[in-house]
Order: structure tokens, then sequence, then C-alpha cells
């Protein structure tokens, strides 16, 4: 039997659904006191390239951190999942999923397969093709998904490790998170993994120009969610009109992405027929980025009903990957 070269597939969960949970999103997000916009809807093929971009800025320190994390834990990681599904949430580029792929060979990569899921379609298969060259003995079955949604039969009869990294976790309010990790956990078995990265509390400077790039690509990428809106349900946002803000909330411990209305404005969303006013001052709330210290990340994952196997640090605990399983 010839497993090399086998196909990728690539299915399409995004269904109608997920426009009419943007419009209620938006419509009870910018009708809040506080203006927010849900910080998944960043991440159309544009804003998921933005993100790459933002990954390659010096100040962004945090997927340098990760990746140099990952390789140099890769093949303990690896040694322990000899055979099974590696289901990568929120998947983005390959370079995280190839550090792993690279402490195995083809052997266990022929007992493997890769499961990305992601909300766009070309950042599954930009990876997916990058991978597939790399490893053409690995199986790739990429899912086009909203990963916060209803994450169906993923679940089969050989084991899993599930993976969410980026420290995307932090973008999720405690208890969203929770209810998120136990969601997307209700089916693993004992034997199953969870590997879950966490940016960790640290110096507010080094937060600060990580989330303000001297060349303004976060600034971009934070706009970038006003085009979404604009290309999906027909606002007439100009960008123009605002300034990207963040900052780090030292009592919450967390970045915080706004988009500050530079002069009193109307903006029209036409799919919703409704006019919001902005105030000159006014923000939308666009991203919370929760940095953890071991307590916090720890309190997270017992309330979610996981528990710890073992932690990975890297250099200094700017960045944790906490190895998980079904608490007993
Ligand atoms: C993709 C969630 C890890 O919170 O750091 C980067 C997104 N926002 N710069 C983060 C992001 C601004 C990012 N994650």
């Amino acid at each position: 039997m010839n497993l090399f070269n086998q196909p990728i597939t690539l299915e399409n969960h995004l269904h109608l659904d997920f426009s009419q949970e943007l419009k209620e999103d938006i419509r009870r997000g910018l009708l809040a006191k506080q203006k927010r916009i849900p910080s998944k809807y960043f991440y159309d093929d544009q804003g998921s390239q933005l993100f790459e971009e933002i990954c390659k800025t010096p100040e962004y320190y945090v997927t340098r951190t990760e990746l140099e994390l990952l390789e140099s834990i890769a093949e303990d990681l690896m040694q322990g999942f000899q055979e099974g599904d590696l289901v990568e949430l929120g998947s983005g580029a390959h370079w995280k999923i190839q550090r792993l792929l690279e402490a195995t060979d083809s052997a266990q990569r022929q007992r493997l397969r890769y499961l990305p899921i992601d909300v766009s379609q070309e950042a599954i298969r930009v990876s997916s093709q990058a991978l597939q060259r790399r490893f053409p003995d690995l199986a790739i079955h990429g899912h086009i998904a909203d990963f916060t949604g209803n994450l169906i039969g993923l679940k089969q009869s050989r084991p899993l490790m599930m993976i969410l990294f980026g420290s995307s976790i932090g973008n999720f309010e405690f208890d969203e998170a929770r209810d998120f990790l136990r969601r997307v956990t209700a089916d693993l078995t004992q034997e199953d993994r969870f590997l879950l990265s966490v940016d960790r509390v640290k110096p507010a400077s080094v937060l600060h120009a990580a989330y303000n790039d001297q060349a303004g690509v976060t600034a971009a990428f934070n706009k970038n969610v006003l085009t979404v809106l604009n290309r999906q349900l027909e606002a007439d946002f100009v960008l123009e009109d605002f300034a990207h803000k963040a900052f780090f909330n030292l009592e919450a411990e967390r970045v915080e992405m706004h988009l500050v209305a530079q002069r009193p404005l109307r903006a029209r969303v036409k799919h919703l027929d409704m006019e919001f006013e902005f105030a000159e001052g006014e923000s939308i709330h666009t991203e919370i980025s929760q940095k953890y210290s071991k307590e916090s990340a720890l309190a997270l994952v017992q309330a979610a009903g996981l528990q710890l196997v073992r932690w990975y640090h890297a250099q200094d605990e700017w960045f944790s990957i906490m190895e998980l399983q079904k608490a007993n």
C-alpha cells in the first residue's frame, strides 16, 4: 500500500450560520455601552495574512518564543504520541505543527493524521500544501470551520492530541474560556492529550511594544475588522476615522485592543438596517489578550475539568505550553 502523497482533503463547515452569527454579534456588540466586536472576526483571509505579518515584527515576541519552545520539546512530546490524530484549532500557518512533526520519522507519520481547523480557507489551503510538500507521508484533513463553534465527530476511536497554540485561549474571557475548553474536550478520554499554550505575564513595556509595533502592522490588523464589516455586512466604516489603541491592563493582566473614533461620526450597517453613533474618543473594544501566571492558567484548566500532565516553559518563562488531560 502506498501511503505517500495522499490527497489533502478539505471540508467546509462554514454554513450560513456564520454570517447570521456575525450579524447578531455585531448588532449586540455595537449597541452595548462599551461597543465591542468579537476578535474572531479579525481572521478573514486578509486578517490571517496580517497576523502572519505581525509575527514577523521584531516587537511581537509571542510566535518566535513559541516556535523555539516547540522545537525544544518536540521530541519529548511526539515520543509520547506514536499514533492518532493531531487536531489543531485555529491552525493558521503551518510553522508550529511543523516543529512537532520534524521530531517524527516517516514510520510514525504514517500512523498520524493532521486535522487543521481554521475559518480562513486560504490559511488552511496554503499551510496544508506546505506541510504536504515537507511531509508527503502525512495524511492531512483540513476543516474550514469556526473552532469556537460546535466541533462534533472529531474524536475517532484513535488517540487524539488536541492543540490550541498561539495563546489563542487568551482571547476569551475567563468564563468563555472555561466553557469552551469543557465543550471541546467533552469527548476526550483519559488517554487523549490537550496542548494548550499560554502567554505569560511580563513587563508592561514589553507587552506594550508587542501590540504597538513601529511598522503599524498591528494597527492595520486591528482596523481590518472594519473592512470585514464593510464587506460582509455592507457597512460604511472609514478606516482613517479610527485609531489603533492597545495597552496592558495591569489589574486584569491582559492586553486590550480598541479602535478609537477620531471625530464624532456615524456608521451605517446595511445588513442590519442600522446606524451607529460614535462620540469623538469613543472606542470599540476589539480584543483581549490574557496573560497568565502559573496560578491563573492552572485555575482556568481546573475549572474546565482538565489536569496538568506537565508544563513546558520557554526561557525566562515568557511563554508556556501545558500538556493536559481530562481530570479523573
Ligand atoms: C493570535 C490571539 C495570539 O492575542 O497576541 C496579535 C492576536 N492581536 N497582535 C494575540 C494578536 C494583536 C494574538 N493571538
